[in-house]
């Protein structure tokens, strides 16, 4: 058997040493390529993808709203995320599905250009190495890109080019991660993840206004908080908000539920991982787990 990973390529199975790309590939120089984050947890019935149809969805959501034809529908591409996670012998992995222009020519226009599309499985462990202590963020002077200058809702590589900025912007002040507001200062999001804060007992998160990706995971932990008997508000969030929060959180496919235990240097509550913080994130564990058969209609067992 392959030591190598396998890679699923326009409907084959290939060795990662045989899915090469053109150099000068459209999505390389431009940023032209699409794509999703999926995670798969192991689970008493083996390796289960979490709401892989969801994912699948916005994926070809993406792809028309770039007017890429991927040439494969929906079950198709499901199947071959199942497959690609049950031949790479995973069973807690994150999963990338990825489309692009396959081209080697040096020119913007994507008109007529042929799209390759991929999906990689990959072992994958915690997001943040500092997921069990919390994080200490810093609100970024990078604003959130917003519906007048790129699709939001389109998880496309160029749209990462203001996250990876904003990082960067953290990262060289000694945070951890980045908070990014919309034009008019209100909080939107991290660079990869929503944001939740706790309010006198409420899930408080920005809404479809604030510029943010609507995320899976967010809406899972929306529904998830309303089962748990929380109030949950979907608002506009000033950033002093944030300061005195009672708890604050990131929810993302990559990040899970990732405590937030200081923003701009001053400690959110007591500074530590904040009690709700701790009994949602315990329950997202468990959901996607297959410990908490309420929500096994959100997992695809892979095989
Ligand atoms: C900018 C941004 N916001 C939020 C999220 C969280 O979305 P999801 O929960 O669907 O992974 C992601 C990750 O995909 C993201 O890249």
């Amino acid at each position: 058997m392959s030591q190598e990973s396998i890679y699923w390529l326009n409907g084959q199975f290939v060795d990662e040493s045989k899915a090469r790309v053109p150099i000068l590939t459209h999505s390389l120089q431009y940023g032209s390529g699409i794509f999703e984050g999926i995670r798969a947890y192991e689970t008493p019935s083996g390796s289960s993808i979490f709401r892989l149809r969801d994912h699948m969805v916005r994926f070809l959501n993406t792809a028309k709203i770039y007017r890429m034809n991927l040439g494969f529908s929906l079950e198709e591409l499901e199947n071959a995320v199942r497959e690609v996670v049950k031949r790479n012998n995973l069973k807690s992995c994150y999963i990338r599905p990825f489309a692009f222009y396959d081209d080697d020519h040096v020119g913007v226009g994507t008109t007529g250009k042929k799209v390759s599309t991929f999906i990689a499985a990959i072992p994958f462990g915690k997001y943040f190495s500092e997921a069990d202590k919390g994080l200490r963020c810093k609100v970024s002077s990078w604003h959130r890109i917003d519906s007048s200058i790129l699709p939001i809702q389109a998880k496309a590589s160029g749209n990462y080019l203001n996250s990876v900025i904003a990082m960067h912007d953290a990262h060289e002040s000694g945070y951890d991660e980045a908070i990014l507001t919309t034009r008019d200062g209100y909080v939107a999001e991290g660079p990869g993840e929503n944001i939740m804060m706790i309010k006198n007992g409420e899930i408080v998160t920005p809404g479809k206004e604030s510029a943010i990706l609507l995320g899976i995971t967010r809406e899972s932990i929306l529904t998830m908080g309303k089962d748990l008997g929380y109030e949950v508000r979907e608002r506009l969030i000033h950033r002093e908000e944030l300061y005195t929060a009672d708890e604050l959180f990131f929810v993302g496919t990559a990040a899970e539920i990732t405590p937030i235990v200081n923003v701009d240097g001053i400690e959110i509550g007591d500074g530590r991982t904040g009690k709700i913080t701790s009994r949602i994130r315990e329950e997202y564990f468990n959901v996607v787990s297959g410990k908490n058969q309420k929500y096994s209609a959100w997992l695809t067992t892979v095989s």
